[in-house]
C-alpha cells in the first residue's frame, strides 16, 4: 500500500520537494489558469503548490492517500477553500468528486500503474473546458543500472549525492544539500524509487498525447520529469467509449527514477 511507504517520509518530504519544485515552479505557474471554481490536486503530498491553487479557485479538493501527507499539507498550507481528504485516487470519479476546472497533479501518477487505464480516469476529472495540468517523472536511470542489484544501489547513491551537491551549490545552503541527500538516502524513499514504474520520456511522450489530444507536453524543466498542459474542449467526446476501470498496479518491473 503506498500509505504505508509515504506516511514516514511526511516530515522528511517537504524540504526536498520545496527544493526540487522550485526548479518547475514557474512553468506551474504559467500553466495554471489564473482563475476558475473547482481545482483537484492529486497526490497533494506536503502541499507545496496548494496555496497557489487556492489563490486562484473558488474550491480546492486536495487528495492524498497519506494520512500523515496530508496532514502535513494542512499545516502548510491552512484551509481557506481547501477541502483535504484521505484517500486513493482511484476511487475519485466523477460520480463521487464531479468534475473540475483544474484537474493538477505532481509527480504522482506514475503510482497508479498501467497509463494507458490511470490517465483516462484522470481525464474523466477535468470538466467540459477545463485544464488538466501534470508534471510526472521520468526514468533517467541508465541502461547499465537498469538490471538492478549492486550496479543500481550504486547509480542511486551516486545519484543522491550529486542531487544533494547540485542543490547545495545552486541554493548556497548546506541544509539544503542535507535535505536532498536525507530524502534520497532513506529506505522508505529508497523502496518506493526501486519499485516505481516510470515511464521514459518517449513513453511519457506517446502515453500522454494518446490520452490527451492536442496536448502541450515539456520535456526540458527537469531531467527527471516531463510535464504536460491540456485544455479540455468544451464539445469534446472521450477517444475510447469504454469507462477505464482501474486496476491495482501490477508489481514493479524494474528501477524507476522517484
Ligand atoms: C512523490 S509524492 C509527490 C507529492 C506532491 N505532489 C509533490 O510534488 O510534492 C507522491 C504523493 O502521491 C501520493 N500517492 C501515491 N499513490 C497514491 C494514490 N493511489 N492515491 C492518492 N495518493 C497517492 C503519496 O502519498 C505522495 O504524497
Amino acid at each position: 500500500m503506498p500509505e504505508a511507504l509515504f506516511d514516514p517520509l511526511a516530515r522528511i518530504y517537504g524540504p526536498f520537494a520545496e527544493i526540487t519544485h522550485a526548479r518547475y515552479r514557474p512553468w506551474v505557474e504559467s500553466a495554471v489558469p489564473a482563475n476558475g471554481r473547482r481545482a483537484i490536486e492529486l497526490g497533494c503530498g506536503s502541499g507545496q503548490f496548494l496555496a497557489l491553487l487556492a489563490d486562484r479557485f473558488e474550491e480546492v479538493v486536495a487528495v492524498d492517500v497519506s494520512a500523515a501527507m496530508i496532514e502535513t499539507a494542512r499545516r502548510r498550507a491552512g484551509r481557506r477553500r481547501i477541502d483535504y481528504r484521505v484517500g486513493d485516487i482511484r476511487d475519485a470519479t466523477p460520480g463521487r468528486v464531479g468534475t473540475f476546472d483544474l484537474v493538477f497533479s505532481v509527480n504522482t501518477l506514475h503510482h497508479l500503474g498501467d497509463p494507458r487505464l490511470s490517465l483516462p480516469h484522470v481525464r474523466d476529472l477535468v470538466g467540459p473546458g477545463g485544464t488538466l495540468v501534470v508534471i510526472d517523472y521520468v526514468t533517467s536511470t541508465p541502461a547499465w543500472a537498469r538490471a538492478g542489484g549492486p550496479a543500481y544501489r550504486l547509480y542511486r547513491w551516486a545519484r543522491g549525492l550529486d542531487g544533494a551537491v547540485r542543490a547545495g551549490i545552486a541554493r548556497r545552503s548546506v541544509g539544503d544539500a542535507r535535505a536532498m541527500y536525507r530524502l534520497r538516502r532513506d529506505p522508505h524513499w529508497r523502496r518506493l524509487a526501486a519499485g516505481a514504474r516510470t515511464l521514459d520520456r518517449e513513453a511519457f511522450r506517446r502515453h500522454y498525447s494518446e490520452a490527451f489530444p492536442g496536448a502541450r507536453i515539456s520535456a526540458g524543466l527537469d531531467r527527471s520529469v516531463c510535464a504536460v498542459a491540456w485544455a479540455r474542449p468544451a464539445a469534446w467526446a472521450r477517444p475510447d467509449a469504454e469507462a477505464a476501470v482501474i486496476e491495482t498496479p501490477p508489481a514493479a518491473t524494474g528501477p524507476g527514477s522517484s
